[in-house]
C-alpha cells in the first residue's frame, strides 16, 4: 500500500454527536485506548446539538415534595392527578407512540437505563434547568402520559453534547475535524475499515479499524422543508447500504409539527410542553377536533397530520396557507425567557415574530429518520431478519434502526436512544477489541475506486454530455420527496416519487461540479451527499409503496387504518445486483402479555 495514506485504529467512529461520542468514551472506559472519531463537520456542530426541548428518563421530578428547598418553597407542578412515572409508563407510552412497530425488548433497555444515564449527565457537570429544590426539572412533550422530558432551557442538546465531547476530549479521543467518509469496506459480511476524505487538504485516506461505528444521523435534508441541518444527508445510511447493508424501516419518517414557516427550523415541541397553542387562521384551537385528550400535547404523527388538514382544507395560514398559528402570548414574557430563551430568538431572527407578543407562523417540517441500519441492543448491525452479525460494525443514534422508535418517534427519546445505545455500543466494541480482533485485510482497490468516482464527477473532458448540475438534481428531488412522500401518501404519489428519483438517478450519470480544487471543495461534497439522497430516497419510497397500510409516520389515505394482520413488521431492504431495493420483512420484537397491540387512541 505504498501509495496510500493509511491510518489505523483499534476503534474508528463515524460521526461526533451524541450517539458516537459516548460510543467512543464508553469503548474508552472500557478499555481500548485507541480510538478515532471522524466528522465531516466540528464535531460540536453535530445535529444533536440541535435538539431543543429534553431528554426523556422517569425521574419523578415533577411530583411536589413537602418542604423549602434551597431556592424557596418546593414547587408544585400541576395537575396533581398525573400518575406517578416509573420506566414502565415510560416504555408503554413509547411503544404506543410507536404504533406497536417499536421492539419491545429493546424499548425496556432504553427506558431501564433512562435514569441512570441522565444522573450520568448531570455527575458529568451537564448544566439542566433546575426546580426550586435543585433537582433536574422536567416538562410534558407530545405522546408523554407525564412530565418526563429532562431540559435545559431549550438548548439541551447542546448542553448534553457539550458535556459528553468535553469528556471524550478528556479521555484522550482523537477527534478527526471536518473529514468525510466515503465508502465501508465490508467483505464476507465483515468489516475491515472505512475510505475517508480530508475536507481541509482533498487527500483520500484508508482508515483501518478493528471495529467500525457509525452515528452519522438523519436523512431529513431529502426533503425541502426540513429541521435538519445541511449535513443530514444521510451519508452513513448510504454508505452502509451501498456496502451490502440493508436498510430497515426507511418508509417511516417524521414530521415534526412546528417548523418555521417556510424555512422548517425547529421550534420545539417545548413550545407546546410549556403551554403553547396551534391555531388556524380562524384562531381555532382545531386540536380538539383530533385529540381532544391530549390536544397540542398528541404525538407528532398525528398533530401534524392535523395540521395539514387544516392546511389543505383551507384553514392555513401565510401567503401560501401552508402554516399554522404557533401561539404563545399567553404564556408571558418571564416563562418565554426563562424555558425558551433559543425558540424566541429563532422566530425573531426567521419568522420576524416577538413570541412573546404575537403567535408565530409554523408548518410540519421533515424531522426524524425512524429507519436506518438495523441494529441490535448492542449496537451490533445485522444483515438479515434473522440477526446476522456484521463482524465488526456497529450503529447507534438516528443513522440506526433498533428499532426503539417503530413507526414514530416521541420527542425527547432521540437524545436518550443515541445516548443509551451509544454507551451501549461502546462497551459491546471494547468487548470485541479485548476479546481478540484483529485487523483484517483490506482491499486497496476500494481507496482506487473511490478516487476514481472523484475524478470522473470533476472530470468534464466530455463537458457536452456531463453537464447536470448535482445542486439541481438534489433541489428537484426535495420537491418530489415534499410532494409525494410527505405526511399524506398515497399509491399514485409514491409511484410518482418512485419515477422521479428512478429519472433523477440517471441524471446523476451526467453530472458535473465545476470547482476542480482540492482543499474545502464543497461543491464535491454536495455532488457527493446528493448521490446519498438519491441512494436512500429510492428505499424510503419503494419501501413506502410496498406498505399498504397507516403506521405513525407512515399515513396512506388509500390505506388510512394500521393492518397488524399483513402489516406488523418491519421493512428490510437489500441493494439487488442492479441496484434496485429488494424488499424482505423482520418479525417486530412483542411481549405479547405486556403490551400486545391495541388501538391507538389520544
Ligand atoms: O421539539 C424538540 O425539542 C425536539 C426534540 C426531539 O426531537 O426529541
Amino acid at each position: 500500500m505504498a501509495d496510500l495514506n493509511v491510518i489505523t485504529h483499534d476503534i474508528l467512529i463515524v460521526g461526533a454527536g451524541l450517539a458516537g461520542t459516548w460510543a467512543a468514551m464508553s469503548a474508552g472506559e472500557n478499555g481500548v485506548k485507541d480510538i478515532g472519531v471522524l466528522s465531516k463537520v466540528h464535531p460540536l456542530r453535530s445535529h444533536s446539538s440541535a435538539a431543543q426541548g429534553g431528554i426523556a428518563a422517569a425521574l419523578n421530578n415533577v411530583r411536589p415534595v413537602e418542604g423549602t428547598g434551597p431556592r424557596g418553597p418546593l414547587e408544585q407542578i400541576p395537575p396533581g392527578d398525573d400518575p406517578i412515572d416509573s420506566p414502565d409508563l415510560h416504555m408503554f407510552d413509547t411503544i404506543k407512540g410507536s404504533d406497536w412497530l417499536g421492539d419491545q425488548g429493546a424499548i425496556e433497555i432504553m427506558v431501564n437505563e433512562a435514569p441512570e444515564i441522565v444522573y450520568q449527565y448531570e455527575r458529568m457537570g451537564c448544566v439542566f434547568s433546575r426546580t426550586p429544590d435543585g433537582r433536574i426539572a422536567q416538562r410534558r412533550f407530545g405522546g408523554h402520559s407525564v412530565p418526563r422530558a429532562n431540559y435545559a432551557a431549550d438548548y439541551t442538546g447542546h448542553v448534553l453534547l457539550h458535556t459528553i465531547h468535553e469528556q471524550a476530549v478528556r479521555n484522550g479521543v482523537k477527534f478527526y475535524a471536518e473529514w468525510y467518509c466515503l465508502d465501508l469496506l465490508v467483505e464476507d459480511n465483515v468489516c475491515r475499515g472505512v475510505v475517508a476524505l480530508d475536507i481541509t487538504t482533498g487527500e483520500l485516506y484508508l482508515i483501518r479499524a478493528k471495529a467500525v461505528f457509525f452515528g452519522t444521523g438523519g436523512y431529513g435534508r431529502a426533503w425541502k422543508i426540513t429541521s435538519n441541518a445541511t449535513a443530514n444527508t444521510g451519508d452513513g445510511v448510504a454508505i452502509a447500504y451501498n456496502a451490502g447493508v440493508p436498510l430497515m424501516d426507511m418508509e417511516f419518517v417524521q414530521f415534526h409539527p412546528t417548523g418555521v414557516y417556510g424555512k422548517g427550523i425547529l421550534m420545539s415541541e417545548a413550545c407546546r410542553g410549556e403551554g403553547g397553542y396551534l391555531r388556524n387562521v380562524n384562531g381555532d384551537r382545531f386540536m380538539e377536533n383530533y385529540a381532544p385528550d391530549k390536544m397540542e400535547l398528541a404525538p407528532r404523527d398525528l398533530v401534524s397530520r392535523s395540521e395539514q388538514t387544516e392546511i389543505e382544507q383551507g384553514r392555513g395560514v401565510g401567503a401560501d396557507g401552508e402554516g399554522i398559528y404557533l401561539d404563545m402570548t399567553h404564556l408571558g414574557a418571564e416563562k418565554i425567557m426563562e424555558r425558551l430563551p433559543q425558540v424566541r430568538e429563532l422566530a425573531l431572527n426567521f419568522a420576524g415574530v416577538d413570541i412573546i407578543d404575537a403567535p408565530a407562523p409554523i408548518q410540519p417540517t421533515a424531522h426524524y429518520s425512524m429507519g436506518g441500519i438495523p441494529v441490535n441492543a448492542n449496537g451490533q448491525v445485522i444483515s438479515d431478519a434473522e440477526g446476522t452479525p456484521v463482524v465488526g460494525f456497529y450503529a447507534a443514534g438516528e443513522c440506526a434502526c433498533i428499532s426503539v422508535h417503530g413507526a414514530n418517534r416521541l420527542g425527547t427519546n432521540s437524545l436518550l436512544g443515541a445516548s443509551v445505545f451509544g454507551r451501549r455500543s461502546g462497551k459491546a466494541m471494547a468487548a470485541f477489541v479485548l476479546s481478540g480482533a484483529a485487523l483484517q485485510p483490506v482491499d486497496e482497490g476500494a481507496v482506487k475506486k473511490n478516487r476514481q468516482c472523484i475524478s470522473t464527477l470533476m472530470d468534464d473532458s466530455s463537458i457536452n454530455g456531463k453537464k447536470e448540475s448535482p445542486a439541481a438534481i438534489a433541489e428537484e428531488l426535495k420537491t418530489a420527496m415534499t410532494r409525494y412522500a410527505g405526511v399524506f401518501r398515497d399509491e399514485e404519489r409514491l409511484t410518482l416519487a418512485c419515477e422521479k428519483v428512478q429519472e433523477l438517478t440517471d441524471r446523476f450519470k451526467n453530472a458535473r461540479i465545476m470547482d476542480k480544487s482540492r482543499r474545502f471543495n464543497t461543491d464535491l461534497l454536495g455532488a457527493i451527499e446528493t448521490e446519498h439522497l438519491l441512494t436512500f430516497s429510492k428505499v424510503i419510497v419503494n419501501s413506502g409503496l410496498a406498505r399498504t397500510e397507516s403506521r405513525g409516520a407512515h399515513y396512506r389515505t388509500d390505506y388510512p387504518k394500521r393492518d397488524d394482520e399483513d402489516w406488523l413488521k418491519h421493512t428490510m431492504a437489500h441493494k439487488d445486483s442492479n441496484g434496485e431495493p429488494e424488499l424482505s420483512y423482520k418479525d417486530v420484537d412483542i411481549d405479547w402479555d405486556r403490551y400486545p397491540p391495541q388501538e391507538r387512541k389520544y
